[in-house]
């Protein structure tokens, strides 16, 4: 009884901070009788609203487009792949002059970036990588293998000021398979704590350390906690509990936290996570979640527009972004070295978090009410 309504708290949270702004740029189009992308300058692609940067994106994706006078179509792909294929199919045949997507599952894509190619539309992924396919034009994100390493950075910092010296008893958390993002993190998290494996100091105790033995579909909380109770229940009988949880985000790290404190299990673990969620903060400064990652979604967007306002304007060979130089060579996406504007990720903890939130005010809010 205890474990549903726990589950359900968690949901609710996502709920209201997901549901407060499901408008979508098409609905409020300027009066014309158009369809959805009719007309429209660019048309967003997003996939479901699976964390809170989502639903910002979407927040300020429409302020921009307003204020800087451009019309934009912004869809999210709730339902999953088939809808977000025909949301592209319409875009394009609506005549939008760019397409920034941000796929639901970066292989699924296909047909629709072939026919956007045909078309003439300049492609840019944003946030997830288009996987396998030549009609991609730009990538803009977050460095999401430095997310990765920053994340396992995390985990070892906090691991030692925990139990100084270790060793380290810990679980591992990745992502939803279809996003491209997924390995990513992982990866990058692995190759921080490769040689900490490989020493002795960190031991998986369950033996899940694969990405696949990890994963977590379609990002669901639910999911990554039914698994960590089967993990606790399986292999960390009586008082064991992990020192350290490897979680790629805020919403999986909460869950994560939730099955240890339903096990009646403590001290609570370590664990990392990613997004800056207004819950995680709290969970941070309460000293429950012990980090996250810093990746405003403000500047993202301000970026991928600005990009998307250049190819609207016929540039071709876009080298800076922003004072960002392209990087040609650090994401391939399995056809191509996609040229891709990235941007820094920074780890929040407890410690930094007043510095690191300064200029966000909701989230230094949420930190400075918590920390009194
Ligand atoms: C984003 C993360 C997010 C996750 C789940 C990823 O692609 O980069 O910020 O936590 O999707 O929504």
């Amino acid at each position: 009884m205890r474990m549903i309504k726990k589950v359900a708290a968690i949901g609710a949270v996502a709920a209201l901070s997901l549901s407060a702004c499901s408008g979508n740029a098409g609905d409020k189009s300027d009066g014309k009788s158009e369809s959805a992308s009719g007309g429209k300058d660019i048309g967003i692609s997003l996939p479901q609203k699976t964390s809170e940067n989502w639903v910002e994106a979407e927040n300020y994706f429409n302020e921009l487009c307003e204020s800087s006078n451009l019309k934009c179509d912004v869809q999210f792909a709730n339902d999953g792949v088939p809808q977000q294929q025909q949301q592209l199919d319409a875009m394009i045949t609506n005549g939008v002059k760019v397409l920034i997507i941000g796929a639901v599952d970066g292989t699924s894509l296909g047909t629709q970036l072939q026919k956007a190619a045909d078309a003439k539309i300049p492609v840019i992924a944003y946030d997830r990588l288009l996987l396998e396919t030549k009609n991609i034009d730009y990538y803009v994100a977050y460095d999401n293998f430095g997310v990765g390493v920053k994340q396992g950075e995390a985990l070892l910092k906090g691991l030692e000021a925990k139990k100084a010296g270790g060793p380290w008893n810990i679980e591992l958390i990745a992502g939803s398979n279809d996003d491209s993002n997924s390995a990513k993190f992982f990866d990058g998290a692995i190759s921080v704590l490769k040689p900490q494996i490989e020493a002795g100091k960190v031991k998986i105790v369950s033996g899940q350390n694969t990405q696949a033995q990890a994963a977590t579909q379609g990002w669901k909380p639910e999911n990554a906690q039914s698994r960590m109770d089967a993990i606790l229940t399986q292999h960390y009988p009586g008082a064991a509990v992990p020192d350290g949880i490897l979680s790629p985000n805020d919403t999986l790290a909460r869950a994560a936290l939730t099955s240890v404190e339903q096990a009646g299990k403590s001290p609570l673990p370590v664990v990392t996570g990613q997004d800056s969620e207004l819950e995680s903060l709290k969970w941070i400064m309460q000293g429950k979640q012990y980090s996250t990652i810093s990746k405003p979604t403000k500047p993202l967007v301000e970026n991928v527009v600005a990009l998307a306002k250049e190819l609207i304007a016929g540039k071709k060979d876009v080298a800076e972004l922003n004072g960002i130089k392209v990087d040609a060579k650090q994401y391939n996406n399995k056809v191509k070295d996609v040229p891709s504007f990235l941007l820094t990720p920074v780890v929040a903890t407890k410690d930094n978090a007043t510095e690191v939130y300064k200029d966000e005010p909701k989230k230094l809010e949420v930190v400075k009410s918590a920390t009194k």
